[in-house]
């Protein structure tokens, strides 16, 4: 619900269960007044207090009044060098050299619709619209900032668009999507962080005096730092306290820093990265920045990651069929590597049909002069050499066994002994009069030309036009270095970046458009590129490459306090691991692998017949659980990271009468005490059956605990499916 109060001058904009309130000052600047826990809608501007500080400069509107400060009073949009000192929003570089933004309020516009963004990633279906329009008169410049929310899911998006309203050119060389002023004492911030094979773990810590930021200048929204951080208070948990989670819908470079000012005032600024970064606008012209998106849960991170499961599903995922499940995948990818041949790839997807699995998935090496990573990249046609006939002649093989086919593709990047590289050198990131930089092995081509995408594309429809394509895996596999495009004249090179992944979103639409009915999964070498941006276009995302069924729950872990678990790609693979050489029971791989998008990853030829059998009992508990495990409300029942003796989580239905309880074990132990695991989101009602077994109270359940069976072995797991009885 949106409030506009023309005597007060305050925007309120109420959810479920939070207040969001804005009130432009006499001055006309645009003060931020309240984010949090649902009020009676009042006006709350008394919240805002006004004293005379040493160095806190006073706007000219202020007159001889001291006490009015921008560098002291939050704000809905910072701007810079005009008397606030924190972190800026937005900075201009104006026609007379000047690197100033002054914001006053102008008017607003309500919709009842939510806004869109031209060629960029946002929620979208239902919705309203609050546009807050600001304008710097000197600059000739005007910020309308855009406020998308859904009450059910305490979701408030922001966006921001800039336009060159004078008579000269401009840049804009820092353009944030969301600026959150809050009182900062007493708060936490986490952000999610790692590396290749060790993706989004949370760092949690206060908030010291200064500024502390993560972010990407990779080119991607990088394993490194996630878009997605909370600000909560100290003492949040999974089920109490006040938390904040904002997410950026961006796949390349970000930004998000917070600042402690003197005064213990929070702000969190979250946008494109400043590095490098300008856009160069026309009179006229516009700029439209990425989507974030808010969700405030007085109900601790736990109760905030559900809202966040729950609007990315329905409203930011792009299924072109929701209610259906999900294909159970073999992935021929560790299990053959580049080592294959259409004989080979038969025989595993003759295993993986009499296992109850649907879709094979050729990974890398189909295509060009590919028989390891040093070639190919960039000729997107079969190699016939290894394929026969093509794809037309392995498909219908595929189909006769009862299933679907997916194929990889990596189309942003190019190999040096490639045909496409040797006809279009100059495709390639390179700064001139240097080498550029390779990551294995491959370059990056210039996505953001027309011209390579249109080549690219073309190919790639080629291909998936030419035989049932029921699933693209949508690689990206170094980060960009030697950003600098030929298209664009020297004092434009600042828009690349930001291009590239425009280009990258285009490409991906047109896949979406000419073939809806297929399944894309994003991926990054696994997780780089996890991000709101991508699952707008990539309803799935390949988690990481780290398959080990241990090491994988905390990724996964790390992972759902944003996104859920439709969204996480996740295989069943060999052991010992290839990443980290770990053994691990198949039962353990198999439920860690279920709480995501399920599939297999391994030979099934080599599996032994008890094996074979446990992977039947899997991909049949999956299909028959599948609507629970994806769609039902996660709840996190311990942290892996805590090093406790088990990893635990739950699903449970939205009406509350089953849920799905998965628990993984860590290092064997011997005389262990007994433990009860206090399961969550139960209705405290009814009572439970348990596998089918004994009945137990939905209070006693959570109140008490279920008591855990003594188990001896490494990383033993087990599921429980409780089921409600009349
Ligand atoms: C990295 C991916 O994450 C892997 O799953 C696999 O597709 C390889 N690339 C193929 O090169």
């Amino acid at each position: 619900m949106i409030r506009y109060d023309e005597q007060a001058q305050t925007f309120t904009i109420h959810t479920k269960n939070t207040t969001y309130q804005m009130a432009v000052h006499p001055t006309g600047v645009l003060q931020h007044v309240y984010y949090g826990r649902r009020l009676r809608g009042c006006d709350l501007r008394g919240l805002i207090r006004y004293v005379d500080r040493g160095f806190s400069p006073n706007p000219d509107e202020a007159g001889l009044d001291r006490t009015f400060s921008l560098d002291m009073t939050p704000q809905e949009y910072s701007t810079c060098g005009v008397g606030d000192f924190r972190l800026p929003s937005i900075e201009l570089a104006l026609p007379n050299g000047s690197h100033t933004a002054d914001l006053r309020y102008c008017g607003y516009a309500v919709a009842e619709e939510k806004y869109t963004l031209p060629g960029l990633p946002a929620f979208h279906g239902g919705g309203e619209t609050l546009v807050v329009s600001l304008e710097d008169r000197a600059a000739g410049v005007g910020v309308d900032l855009y406020y998308g929310l859904w009450e059910e899911y305490d979701l408030i998006t922001r966006a921001v668009r800039v336009i060159n309203r004078g008579g000269g050119e401009i840049r804009l060389c820092r353009c944030a999507s969301l600026c959150l002023d809050l009182p900062a004492a007493g708060l936490d911030l986490v952000t999610f962080d790692g590396r290749h094979l060790a993706e989004r773990a949370p760092h949690r810590a206060p908030l010291l005096p200064g500024v502390r930021s993560v972010g990407s200048v990779r080119g991607a929204s990088s394993h490194q730092h996630n878009p997605f951080v909370i600000l909560c208070e100290h003492g949040a948990d999974e089920d109490h306290g006040l938390c904040y989670g904002a997410m950026l819908l961006y796949s390349g470079n970000f930004e998000a820093s917070v600042e402690r000012d003197q005064y213990d005032n929070a702000r969190l600024v979250m946008g494109i990265h400043p590095y490098h970064f300008s856009w160069t606008l026309a009179p006229g012209a516009c700029f439209n920045g990425p989507e974030a998106a808010l969700v405030c849960s007085p109900d601790g991170l736990g109760g905030m990651s559900r809202q966040y499961h729950r609007a990315i599903r329905r409203h930011l995922i792009r299924d072109s069929r929701p209610n259906t499940r999900k294909p159970v995948l073999v992935n021929n990818w560790e299990a053959t590597y580049f080592h294959f041949d259409k004989d080979k790839l038969l025989s595993i997807a003759r295993e993986a049909a009499a296992l109850g699995i649907e879709l094979f998935v050729l990974d890398d090496g189909w295509f060009g002069k590919r028989d390891d990573d040093n070639s190919g990249l960039g000729d997107w046609q079969v190699n016939t050499g290894k394929l026969p006939g093509g794809l037309e002649a392995l498909t219908p093989e595929l189909e006769k066994l009862g299933m679907s086919f997916g194929i990889w593709v990596e189309p942003e990047m190019v190999s040096e002994d490639s045909d496409l590289y040797r006809a279009h050198p100059d495709w390639a990131f390179q700064v001139p009069g240097r080498k550029p930089s390779r990551g294995r092995n491959q370059l990056v081509l210039d996505f953001s030309r027309q011209e390579v995408r249109d080549h690219v594309y073309a190919q790639l429809k080629a291909v998936l036009s030419s035989a049932p394509v029921a699933y693209v895996k949508w690689d990206m596999n170094r980060n960009l270095t030697d950003v600098w495009s030929a298209a664009l004249p020297p004092h434009r090179q600042g828009e690349v970046s930001h291009r590239y992944v425009l280009g990258v979103y285009e490409v991906l639409e047109r896949l979406r458009t000419d073939f809806p009915h297929i399944l894309i999964e994003g991926c990054c070498g696994g997780g780089g590129r996890f991000d709101g941006g991508m699952l707008y276009y990539t309803p799935q995302i390949w988690c990481s490459d780290n398959t080990d069924g241990v090491e994988r729950l905390r990724i996964q872990y790390g992972t759902s306090f944003c996104y859920p678990v439709c969204s996480m790609g996740a295989h069943v693979s060999a052991v010992p691991n290839e990443q980290n050489g770990r053994i691990t029971p198949l039962a353990t791989r198999g439920i860690a692998a279920m709480s995501g998008a399920f599939g297999y990853e391994l030979d099934l030829c080599q599996c032994t017949p008890e094996e074979k059998a446990e992977i039947r009992r899997q991909t049949e508990t999956y299909k028959r659980h599948w609507k629970l495990l994806h769609h039902g409300d996660y709840y996190r029942l311990t942290d892996p990271f805590a090093d406790g003796p088990y990893t635990a989580w739950e699903q449970v239905s939205p009406d509350k009468r089953e849920a799905l309880v998965s628990l993984a074990a860590g290092g064997a132990q011997a005389a262990p005490p007994f433990r009860l695991l206090k399961l969550k989101g139960l209705d405290p009602a009814r009572s439970y059956r348990v596998n089918g077994g004994a009945v137990y109270g939905g209070d006693a359940l959570m109140y008490a605990g279920y008591p855990l069976p003594l188990m001896l072995g490494d990383y033993w797991a087990l599921q429980l499916h409780l089921e409600a009885v009349e």
